[in-house]
């Protein structure tokens, strides 16, 4: 169990440079960053700042050039390649803008795909997440057949097959309309409350983030707390 006041994840100093034409660009410039067991935490900024850079390295999808990424005290950045995967498989779900379901599995083969691939598959709670996201119905169908905000719910019901600790999103409502995208959120939140799993979500709706508060920005390569007193309130974002 974790203990609650130790972060879940942890990034200290992390730093991402790319090699360009133009020689060497710095993106991430000392992140740091504490996401406690259970949070629900935002991070916004401008295209191009480095959100899904910084959600890949959390994610341990890709190495940063300086810094450690601690997931419950271990260094993500040191660990080998198979270690690395069993933590992706089994304690991280991702969910990313274009839903990458698989389009010859029905979306039920989809759900279970993950705790397959961890040699534990569960079928009964494969079906449960799909009925929280109200898809059990559509367990059958393919992801063509479906529009984009049940694709994007069927990845989340996806993402939290093998009872993730953490949940990564990137971009998770930016193909949806306004109100498919406040009713993927507002599943997530439940979600978020009822199971318990972190969430990190990146978005470039700042009006649908603050519904939410702890808002991170990600800024000249650091990330910087949005000070609570200029929280715009609910009514404002509306
Ligand atoms: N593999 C790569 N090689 C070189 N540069 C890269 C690479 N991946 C990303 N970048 C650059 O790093 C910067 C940050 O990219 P990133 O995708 O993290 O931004 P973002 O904040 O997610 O943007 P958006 O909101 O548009 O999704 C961009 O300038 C991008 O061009
Ligand atoms: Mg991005």
């Amino acid at each position: 169990m974790n203990n609650t006041d130790s972060p879940l994840l942890a990034t200290y100093d992390l730093k991402k440079d790319y090699n360009s034409p133009a020689g060497r660009i710095g993106i991430l410039k000392g992140v740091q960053l504490i996401l406690k067991a259970g949070e629900m935490i935002f991070i916004v900024g401008r295209s191009g700042s480095g959100k899904s850079t910084l959600l890949h390295l959390l994610g341990g999808l890709d190495q940063p050039t300086a810094g450690k990424i601690l997931f419950e005290g271990e260094d993500l950045t040191s660990m080998g390649e198979k270690a690395l995967a069993k933590i992706r498989n089994r304690r991280f779900g991702f969910v990313f803008q274009l839903y990458h379901l698989l389009p010859e599995l029905t979306l039920y083969e989809n759900v279970l795909l993950p705790s397959m691939i961890s040699g534990k598959p569960d079928e009964k709670w494969a079906k449960e997440i799909l009925r929280r996201v109200k898809l059990l119905s559509r367990q059958d169908h393919y992801p063509s057949e479906l529009s984009g905000g049940e694709q994007q719910r069927a990845a989340i019901a996806r993402a939290l097959v093998n009872r993730p600790s953490v949940v990564l999103c990137d971009e998770p409502t930016g193909n949806l309309d306004r109100e498919t995208a406040e009713s993927i959120l507002s599943l997530i939140h439940d979600l978020n409350q009822r199971e318990g799993q972190a969430f990190v979500i990146v978005t470039h709706d700042e009006g649908l983030a603050w519904r939410y508060s702890n808002v991170l920005r990600l800024v000249d390569g650091v990330l910087l707390r949005e000070d609570r007193g200029q929280v715009p309130t609910v009514e404002q974002v509306q």
